[in-house]
């Protein structure tokens, strides 16, 4: 790498006071917080005009009429992929700056290549720039993935400002930058990742997307605990972050929206990895209860809602007996402590004996949840079990749970039931105050329930 040749000068910045230091040390000598130094390059002179660090890049901006913006002109590309444009409200936002995140072999190279791909050979010329793979290694996977011969272009590059003059050069519909972490802009002396570095590049990426009217997605690493690594102000850069979800062990993928200037957060896209690429899921209930065997103790069917899509999913509960004098709780795809204080209510209001039992929940398929319409399968999941016994076929719940035992209302009931009906179920024990014109023609009995016991009898009761 070039760092012998650095030409601007830069000034560590503290990034808690905006105190400043020549040299980069451990503590911050304005205000003694600690690791708090950045690099970043000289500032310009505020007289500079367009000659200032970003003014070039930014261009003028004309006052205008509210009535003379032409909405027209900003219509989305579609992606190619019907999942992948759902979350992000759409199809692509001209002009917009997309992160997606996600762990290590999750497939993010893999989506943005069939992005790249279906986008050249749809609109025009995409530039896929990578700074982890070389071009043939982009290309084998391209091969794998069947891509055809589109309007695609490659770069293997990391330094920011060559990237930028081959964006002049190609003029491309689309920026793919893979990843943000491994770009390094001339003007910094710190290594690729740093949080200098991820920032100047992503600010130069961001003001080019704007000028040019460029899309463009950037990959972001993930670290060990589950952010996004580099800057907090990545995420606030971006219009629009994505996360990459799944299980290495489960085939499929889940992206999901967590901001969105354009679009819902919480949207939802499953795809399924498989040999020849990710390929979208129009049907993620189906795929989630694809392995079910109904009918076993412990097993219930829920109603989830994902953004504005529902999906039903498997809760499994498994209760035995602990060994070891301490009961164990172990939740996967919920939450623990709404775990614990389910199993608290199940004791106290249904008068289930939970002590010294173990209890284990999963979400079958992988997906996490974190809406309290969850709670109810959760319950029924537990309290099926614990009684071996299964609940009747075909049922499906959804409903919130408090503390005195009562059964919640949730939102978008009538849309829950539907999707239950529409694969088969044939009956819903919900909330009794969400029952009403909507749910009745969903096609499907409702069972409104007020409270959890009234749940367990409409649930587990042999008929
Ligand atoms: P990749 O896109 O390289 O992940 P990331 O960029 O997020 O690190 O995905 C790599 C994984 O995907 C790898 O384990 C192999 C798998 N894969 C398939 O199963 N089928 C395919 O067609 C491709 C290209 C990858
Ligand atoms: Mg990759």
């Amino acid at each position: 790498m070039p760092r012998a040749k650095v030409e601007a000068r830069t000034v560590f910045v503290c990034q808690a006071c905006g105190g400043r230091s020549r040299k980069w040390t451990g503590q911050c000598p304005e205000c003694r917080d600690w690791n708090t130094l950045v690099e970043e390059p000289e500032a310009a002179a505020p007289a500079a005009g367009d000659d200032a660090r970003y003014g070039g890049l930014a261009g003028r901006a004309e006052v205008r009429r509210y009535s003379e913006i032409d909405v027209e002109n900003a219509a989305r590309v579609p992606s190619g992929f019907g999942e992948f444009d759902r979350v992000l409200g759409g199809g692509i936002v001209p002009g917009s700056m997309v992160l997606v995140g996600g762990e290590p072999g999750i497939g993010k190279s893999t989506l943005l290549l069939q992005v790249a791909a279906r986008i050249a050979a749809a609109a025009g010329p995409v530039l896929y720039a990578s700074g982890e793979e070389s071009e043939q290694q982009v290309k084998e996977r391209g091969q794998r993935l069947d891509v055809g011969d589109p309007d695609l272009y490659l770069l293997a590059e990391t330094c920011l400002e060559r990237l930028l003059e081959a964006v002049d050069r190609v003029r491309p519909r689309l920026l793919v930058v893979d990843s943000i972490q491994t770009i390094y802009s001339l003007n910094l002396a710190s290594a690729p990742g740093s949080v200098g570095q991820v920032r100047e590049a992503a600010t130069h990426l961001l003001f080019g997307a704007k000028r040019r009217n460029l899309p463009t997605i950037l990959v972001g690493h993930v670290t060990k605990d589950g952010s996004l690594a580099g800057p907090k102000v990545l995420e606030h850069v971006v219009d629009t972050v994505l996360y990459f979800e799944g299980e290495r062990h489960h085939s499929h993928r889940v992206v999901r929206a967590v901001k969105n200037r354009f679009g819902a957060v919480s949207e939802l896209g499953v795809f399924e990895m498989t040999g020849a690429g990710l390929v979208a899921v129009s049907n993620p209930s189906r795929l989630f209860l694809s392995d079910r065997a109904a009918g076993v103790p412990g097993s219930v069917v829920l109603c989830s809602l994902e953004g504005t899509r529902p999906i039903l999913v498997e809760v499994q509960a498994l209760v035995s007996t602990g060994a070891y004098g301490t009961a164990r709780r172990m939740a996967s795809g919920i939450d623990h402590n709404r775990l614990s204080l389910l199993l608290a209510v199940l004791e106290k209001r249904a008068g289930l004996g939970l002590a010294g039992e173990d209890v284990f929940v999963n979400v079958a398929g992988g997906l996490a949840i974190d809406e309290p319409a969850a709670d109810l399968g959760v319950v029924a999941a537990v309290a099926s079990s614990l009684r071996g016994r299964g609940v009747r076929p075909g049922t499906a719940v959804f409903g919130e749970v408090g503390l005195g035992g009562e059964v919640r209302g949730t939102p978008q009931a009538g849309l829950r039931v539907r999707e239950a009906a529409q694969l088969g179920f044939t009956r819903c024990v919900m909330p009794e105050v969400n029952r009403g014109r909507e749910t009745a023609d969903a096609g499907c009995e409702t069972v409104g329930v007020e409270s959890v016991e009234d749940a367990l009898d409409a649930l587990l009761a042999v008929s």
